[in-house]
């Protein structure tokens, strides 16, 4: 099996983080990945704001705390945030092919992940909002999802069900 096929077949959802950095070359090539998702009909809509700086990855958990629920974001070093401009209708699957793309480069590097839709239900709420532009996000904007990226302790992969798959 060739690497890529490896990196997606090995895919899973971290929620254990180590105290590990990732090194700034590794996020910025990650992103790169993301942004290289495809897009409906080549438009652009998707932003990506990789946050690590320590004081903004708290202010975005402390919003899981607010509610009185443990970190929506499991303590992980690195959160990713991916946003719409409402340039096409298509902003939820250009998000979730960039999405995507960032699970598998980062299983692809070692590193663990998870897909966060917990973060639109947060962006939604009025009063959190001012958190979410303190990382540069404009009002324009609205939140498709997030990644939560760190080093985690090593897994299996979950066994999926291959009844979904149907040859015809
Ligand atoms: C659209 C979407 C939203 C998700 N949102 C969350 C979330 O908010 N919190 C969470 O812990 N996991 C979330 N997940 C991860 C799923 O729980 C996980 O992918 C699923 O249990 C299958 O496990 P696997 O990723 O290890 O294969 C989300 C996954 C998807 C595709």
């Amino acid at each position: 099996m060739n690497n890529t096929i490896n990196s997606i077949l090995n895919r899973h959802s971290s929620r254990e983080f180590t105290e590990q950095e990732i090194r700034k070359e590794d996020l910025n090539l990650l992103m790169k990945c993301a942004l290289q998702a495809p897009s409906a009909r080549g438009i652009e809509t998707t932003n990506i704001y990789c946050v690590s700086n320590k004081e903004q990855v708290q202010m975005l958990e402390s919003l899981g705390a607010k509610e009185g629920k443990s970190d929506p974001f499991y303590h992980a070093p690195v959160i990713v945030i991916f946003t719409g401009n409402g340039g096409t209708d298509h902003d939820i699957r250009n998000a979730s092919a960039a999405i995507e793309n960032l699970l598998i480069a980062a299983e692809s590097l070692g590193i663990g992940s998870c897909w966060i839709h917990q973060a639109v239900r947060l962006f939604n709420i009025e009063s959190n909002k001012e958190v979410f532009f303190n990382l540069g996000i404009k009002e324009n904007e609205q939140v498709m999802g997030a990644v939560i990226l760190g080093y985690s302790p090593k897994m299996n992969p979950k066994t999926k069900d291959e009844s979904h798959i149907h040859m015809i």
